[in-house]
């Protein structure tokens, strides 16, 4: 297959295919915090992110959000469709952590009712500043129509994962979503893993997301599998020992 580097993100690169339409998207094991300034290598991230993308993703199809997705190429590497990314983050959080506590002085764990979306620009030179739909039009980065449909499909994802995570004595905290144009619609791209959401045990509130290495909790990729178990997904063997 004749593959061409495209794009290389911070945790994901991007290769095309023989079809145009296609990409194929390969999970690294590179984890980064703080806007890329801290980059740790971590075995087994890709893997394991690749295999809780496709499962995340497939359920959202089956529940009637169109993706990217397309089909597992290998342990570390998806098909997807190829989207003209719409330079925003769309983040809902259904309990406050992380940014909107230090923005807004809210006190960690609080439930969010009802939950609360927000823009960001995708920028690390900037730290992603936090926008709103205004600057959106201002600066075309999207178009109001693309703007109503980013919420709305970002809402119909929490109604369908926040399910999901219950059903295994999780709770989903918050997440991001990116969105991209596909022909004339719009379609969710990007990712969605525990690099980029926060999960926290139903009980006892532990943290199982990126968290984990943002504050050097260790058992990073651990965690993660941990929640891949708890929500079914199948995972090849870890090699024991030797
Ligand atoms: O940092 P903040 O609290 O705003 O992040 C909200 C959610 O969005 C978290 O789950 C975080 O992991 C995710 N996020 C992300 N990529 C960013 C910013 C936030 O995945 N650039």
């Amino acid at each position: 297959m004749s593959q061409k580097l495209l794009y290389t993100g911070k945790a994901k690169s991007l290769y095309t295919t023989e079809n145009d339409d296609q990409l194929l998207c390969v999970f690294r094991n590179d984890t980064s915090a703080f806007d890329g300034e801290r980059i740790e290598q971590l075995e087994r991230k890709g893997m394991v992110n690749n295999h809780f993308n496709a499962f995340i993703m497939q359920k959202l199809q089956q529940a009637g959000v169109p993706n990217h997705f397309v089909k597992l190429e290998s342990d570390t590497a998806s098909i997807v469709k190829r989207l003209k990314m719409i330079p925003v983050e769309c983040v809902v959080r259904n309990y406050a952590a992380g940014s909107i506590c230090r923005r807004l002085g809210i006190e960690s764990g609080l439930k969010l009712e009802p939950p609360t979306f927000e823009f960001f620009l995708k920028n690390d030179a900037l730290h992603d500043p936090m926008i709103n739909e205004s600057h959106i039009m201002t600066f075309k980065w999207a178009t109001p129509e693309d703007v109503a449909l980013m919420k709305q499909q970002a809402f119909a994802v929490n109604k369908v994962l926040i399910e999901l995570f219950q059903q295994a004595g999780l709770i989903l905290v918050d997440y991001k979503l990116e969105f991209g144009r596909h022909g004339h619609g719009l379609m969710l791209g990007d990712e969605f893993t525990p690099d980029g959401c926060r999960i926290w045990d139903a009980e006892t509130k532990k943290v199982l997301d990126k968290d984990r290495f943002r504050k050097n909790m260790g058992d990073v990729v651990e965690a993660y599998e941990e929640v891949a178990l708890r929500l079914g997904i199948h995972l090849p063997q870890v090699s024991s020992p030797a």
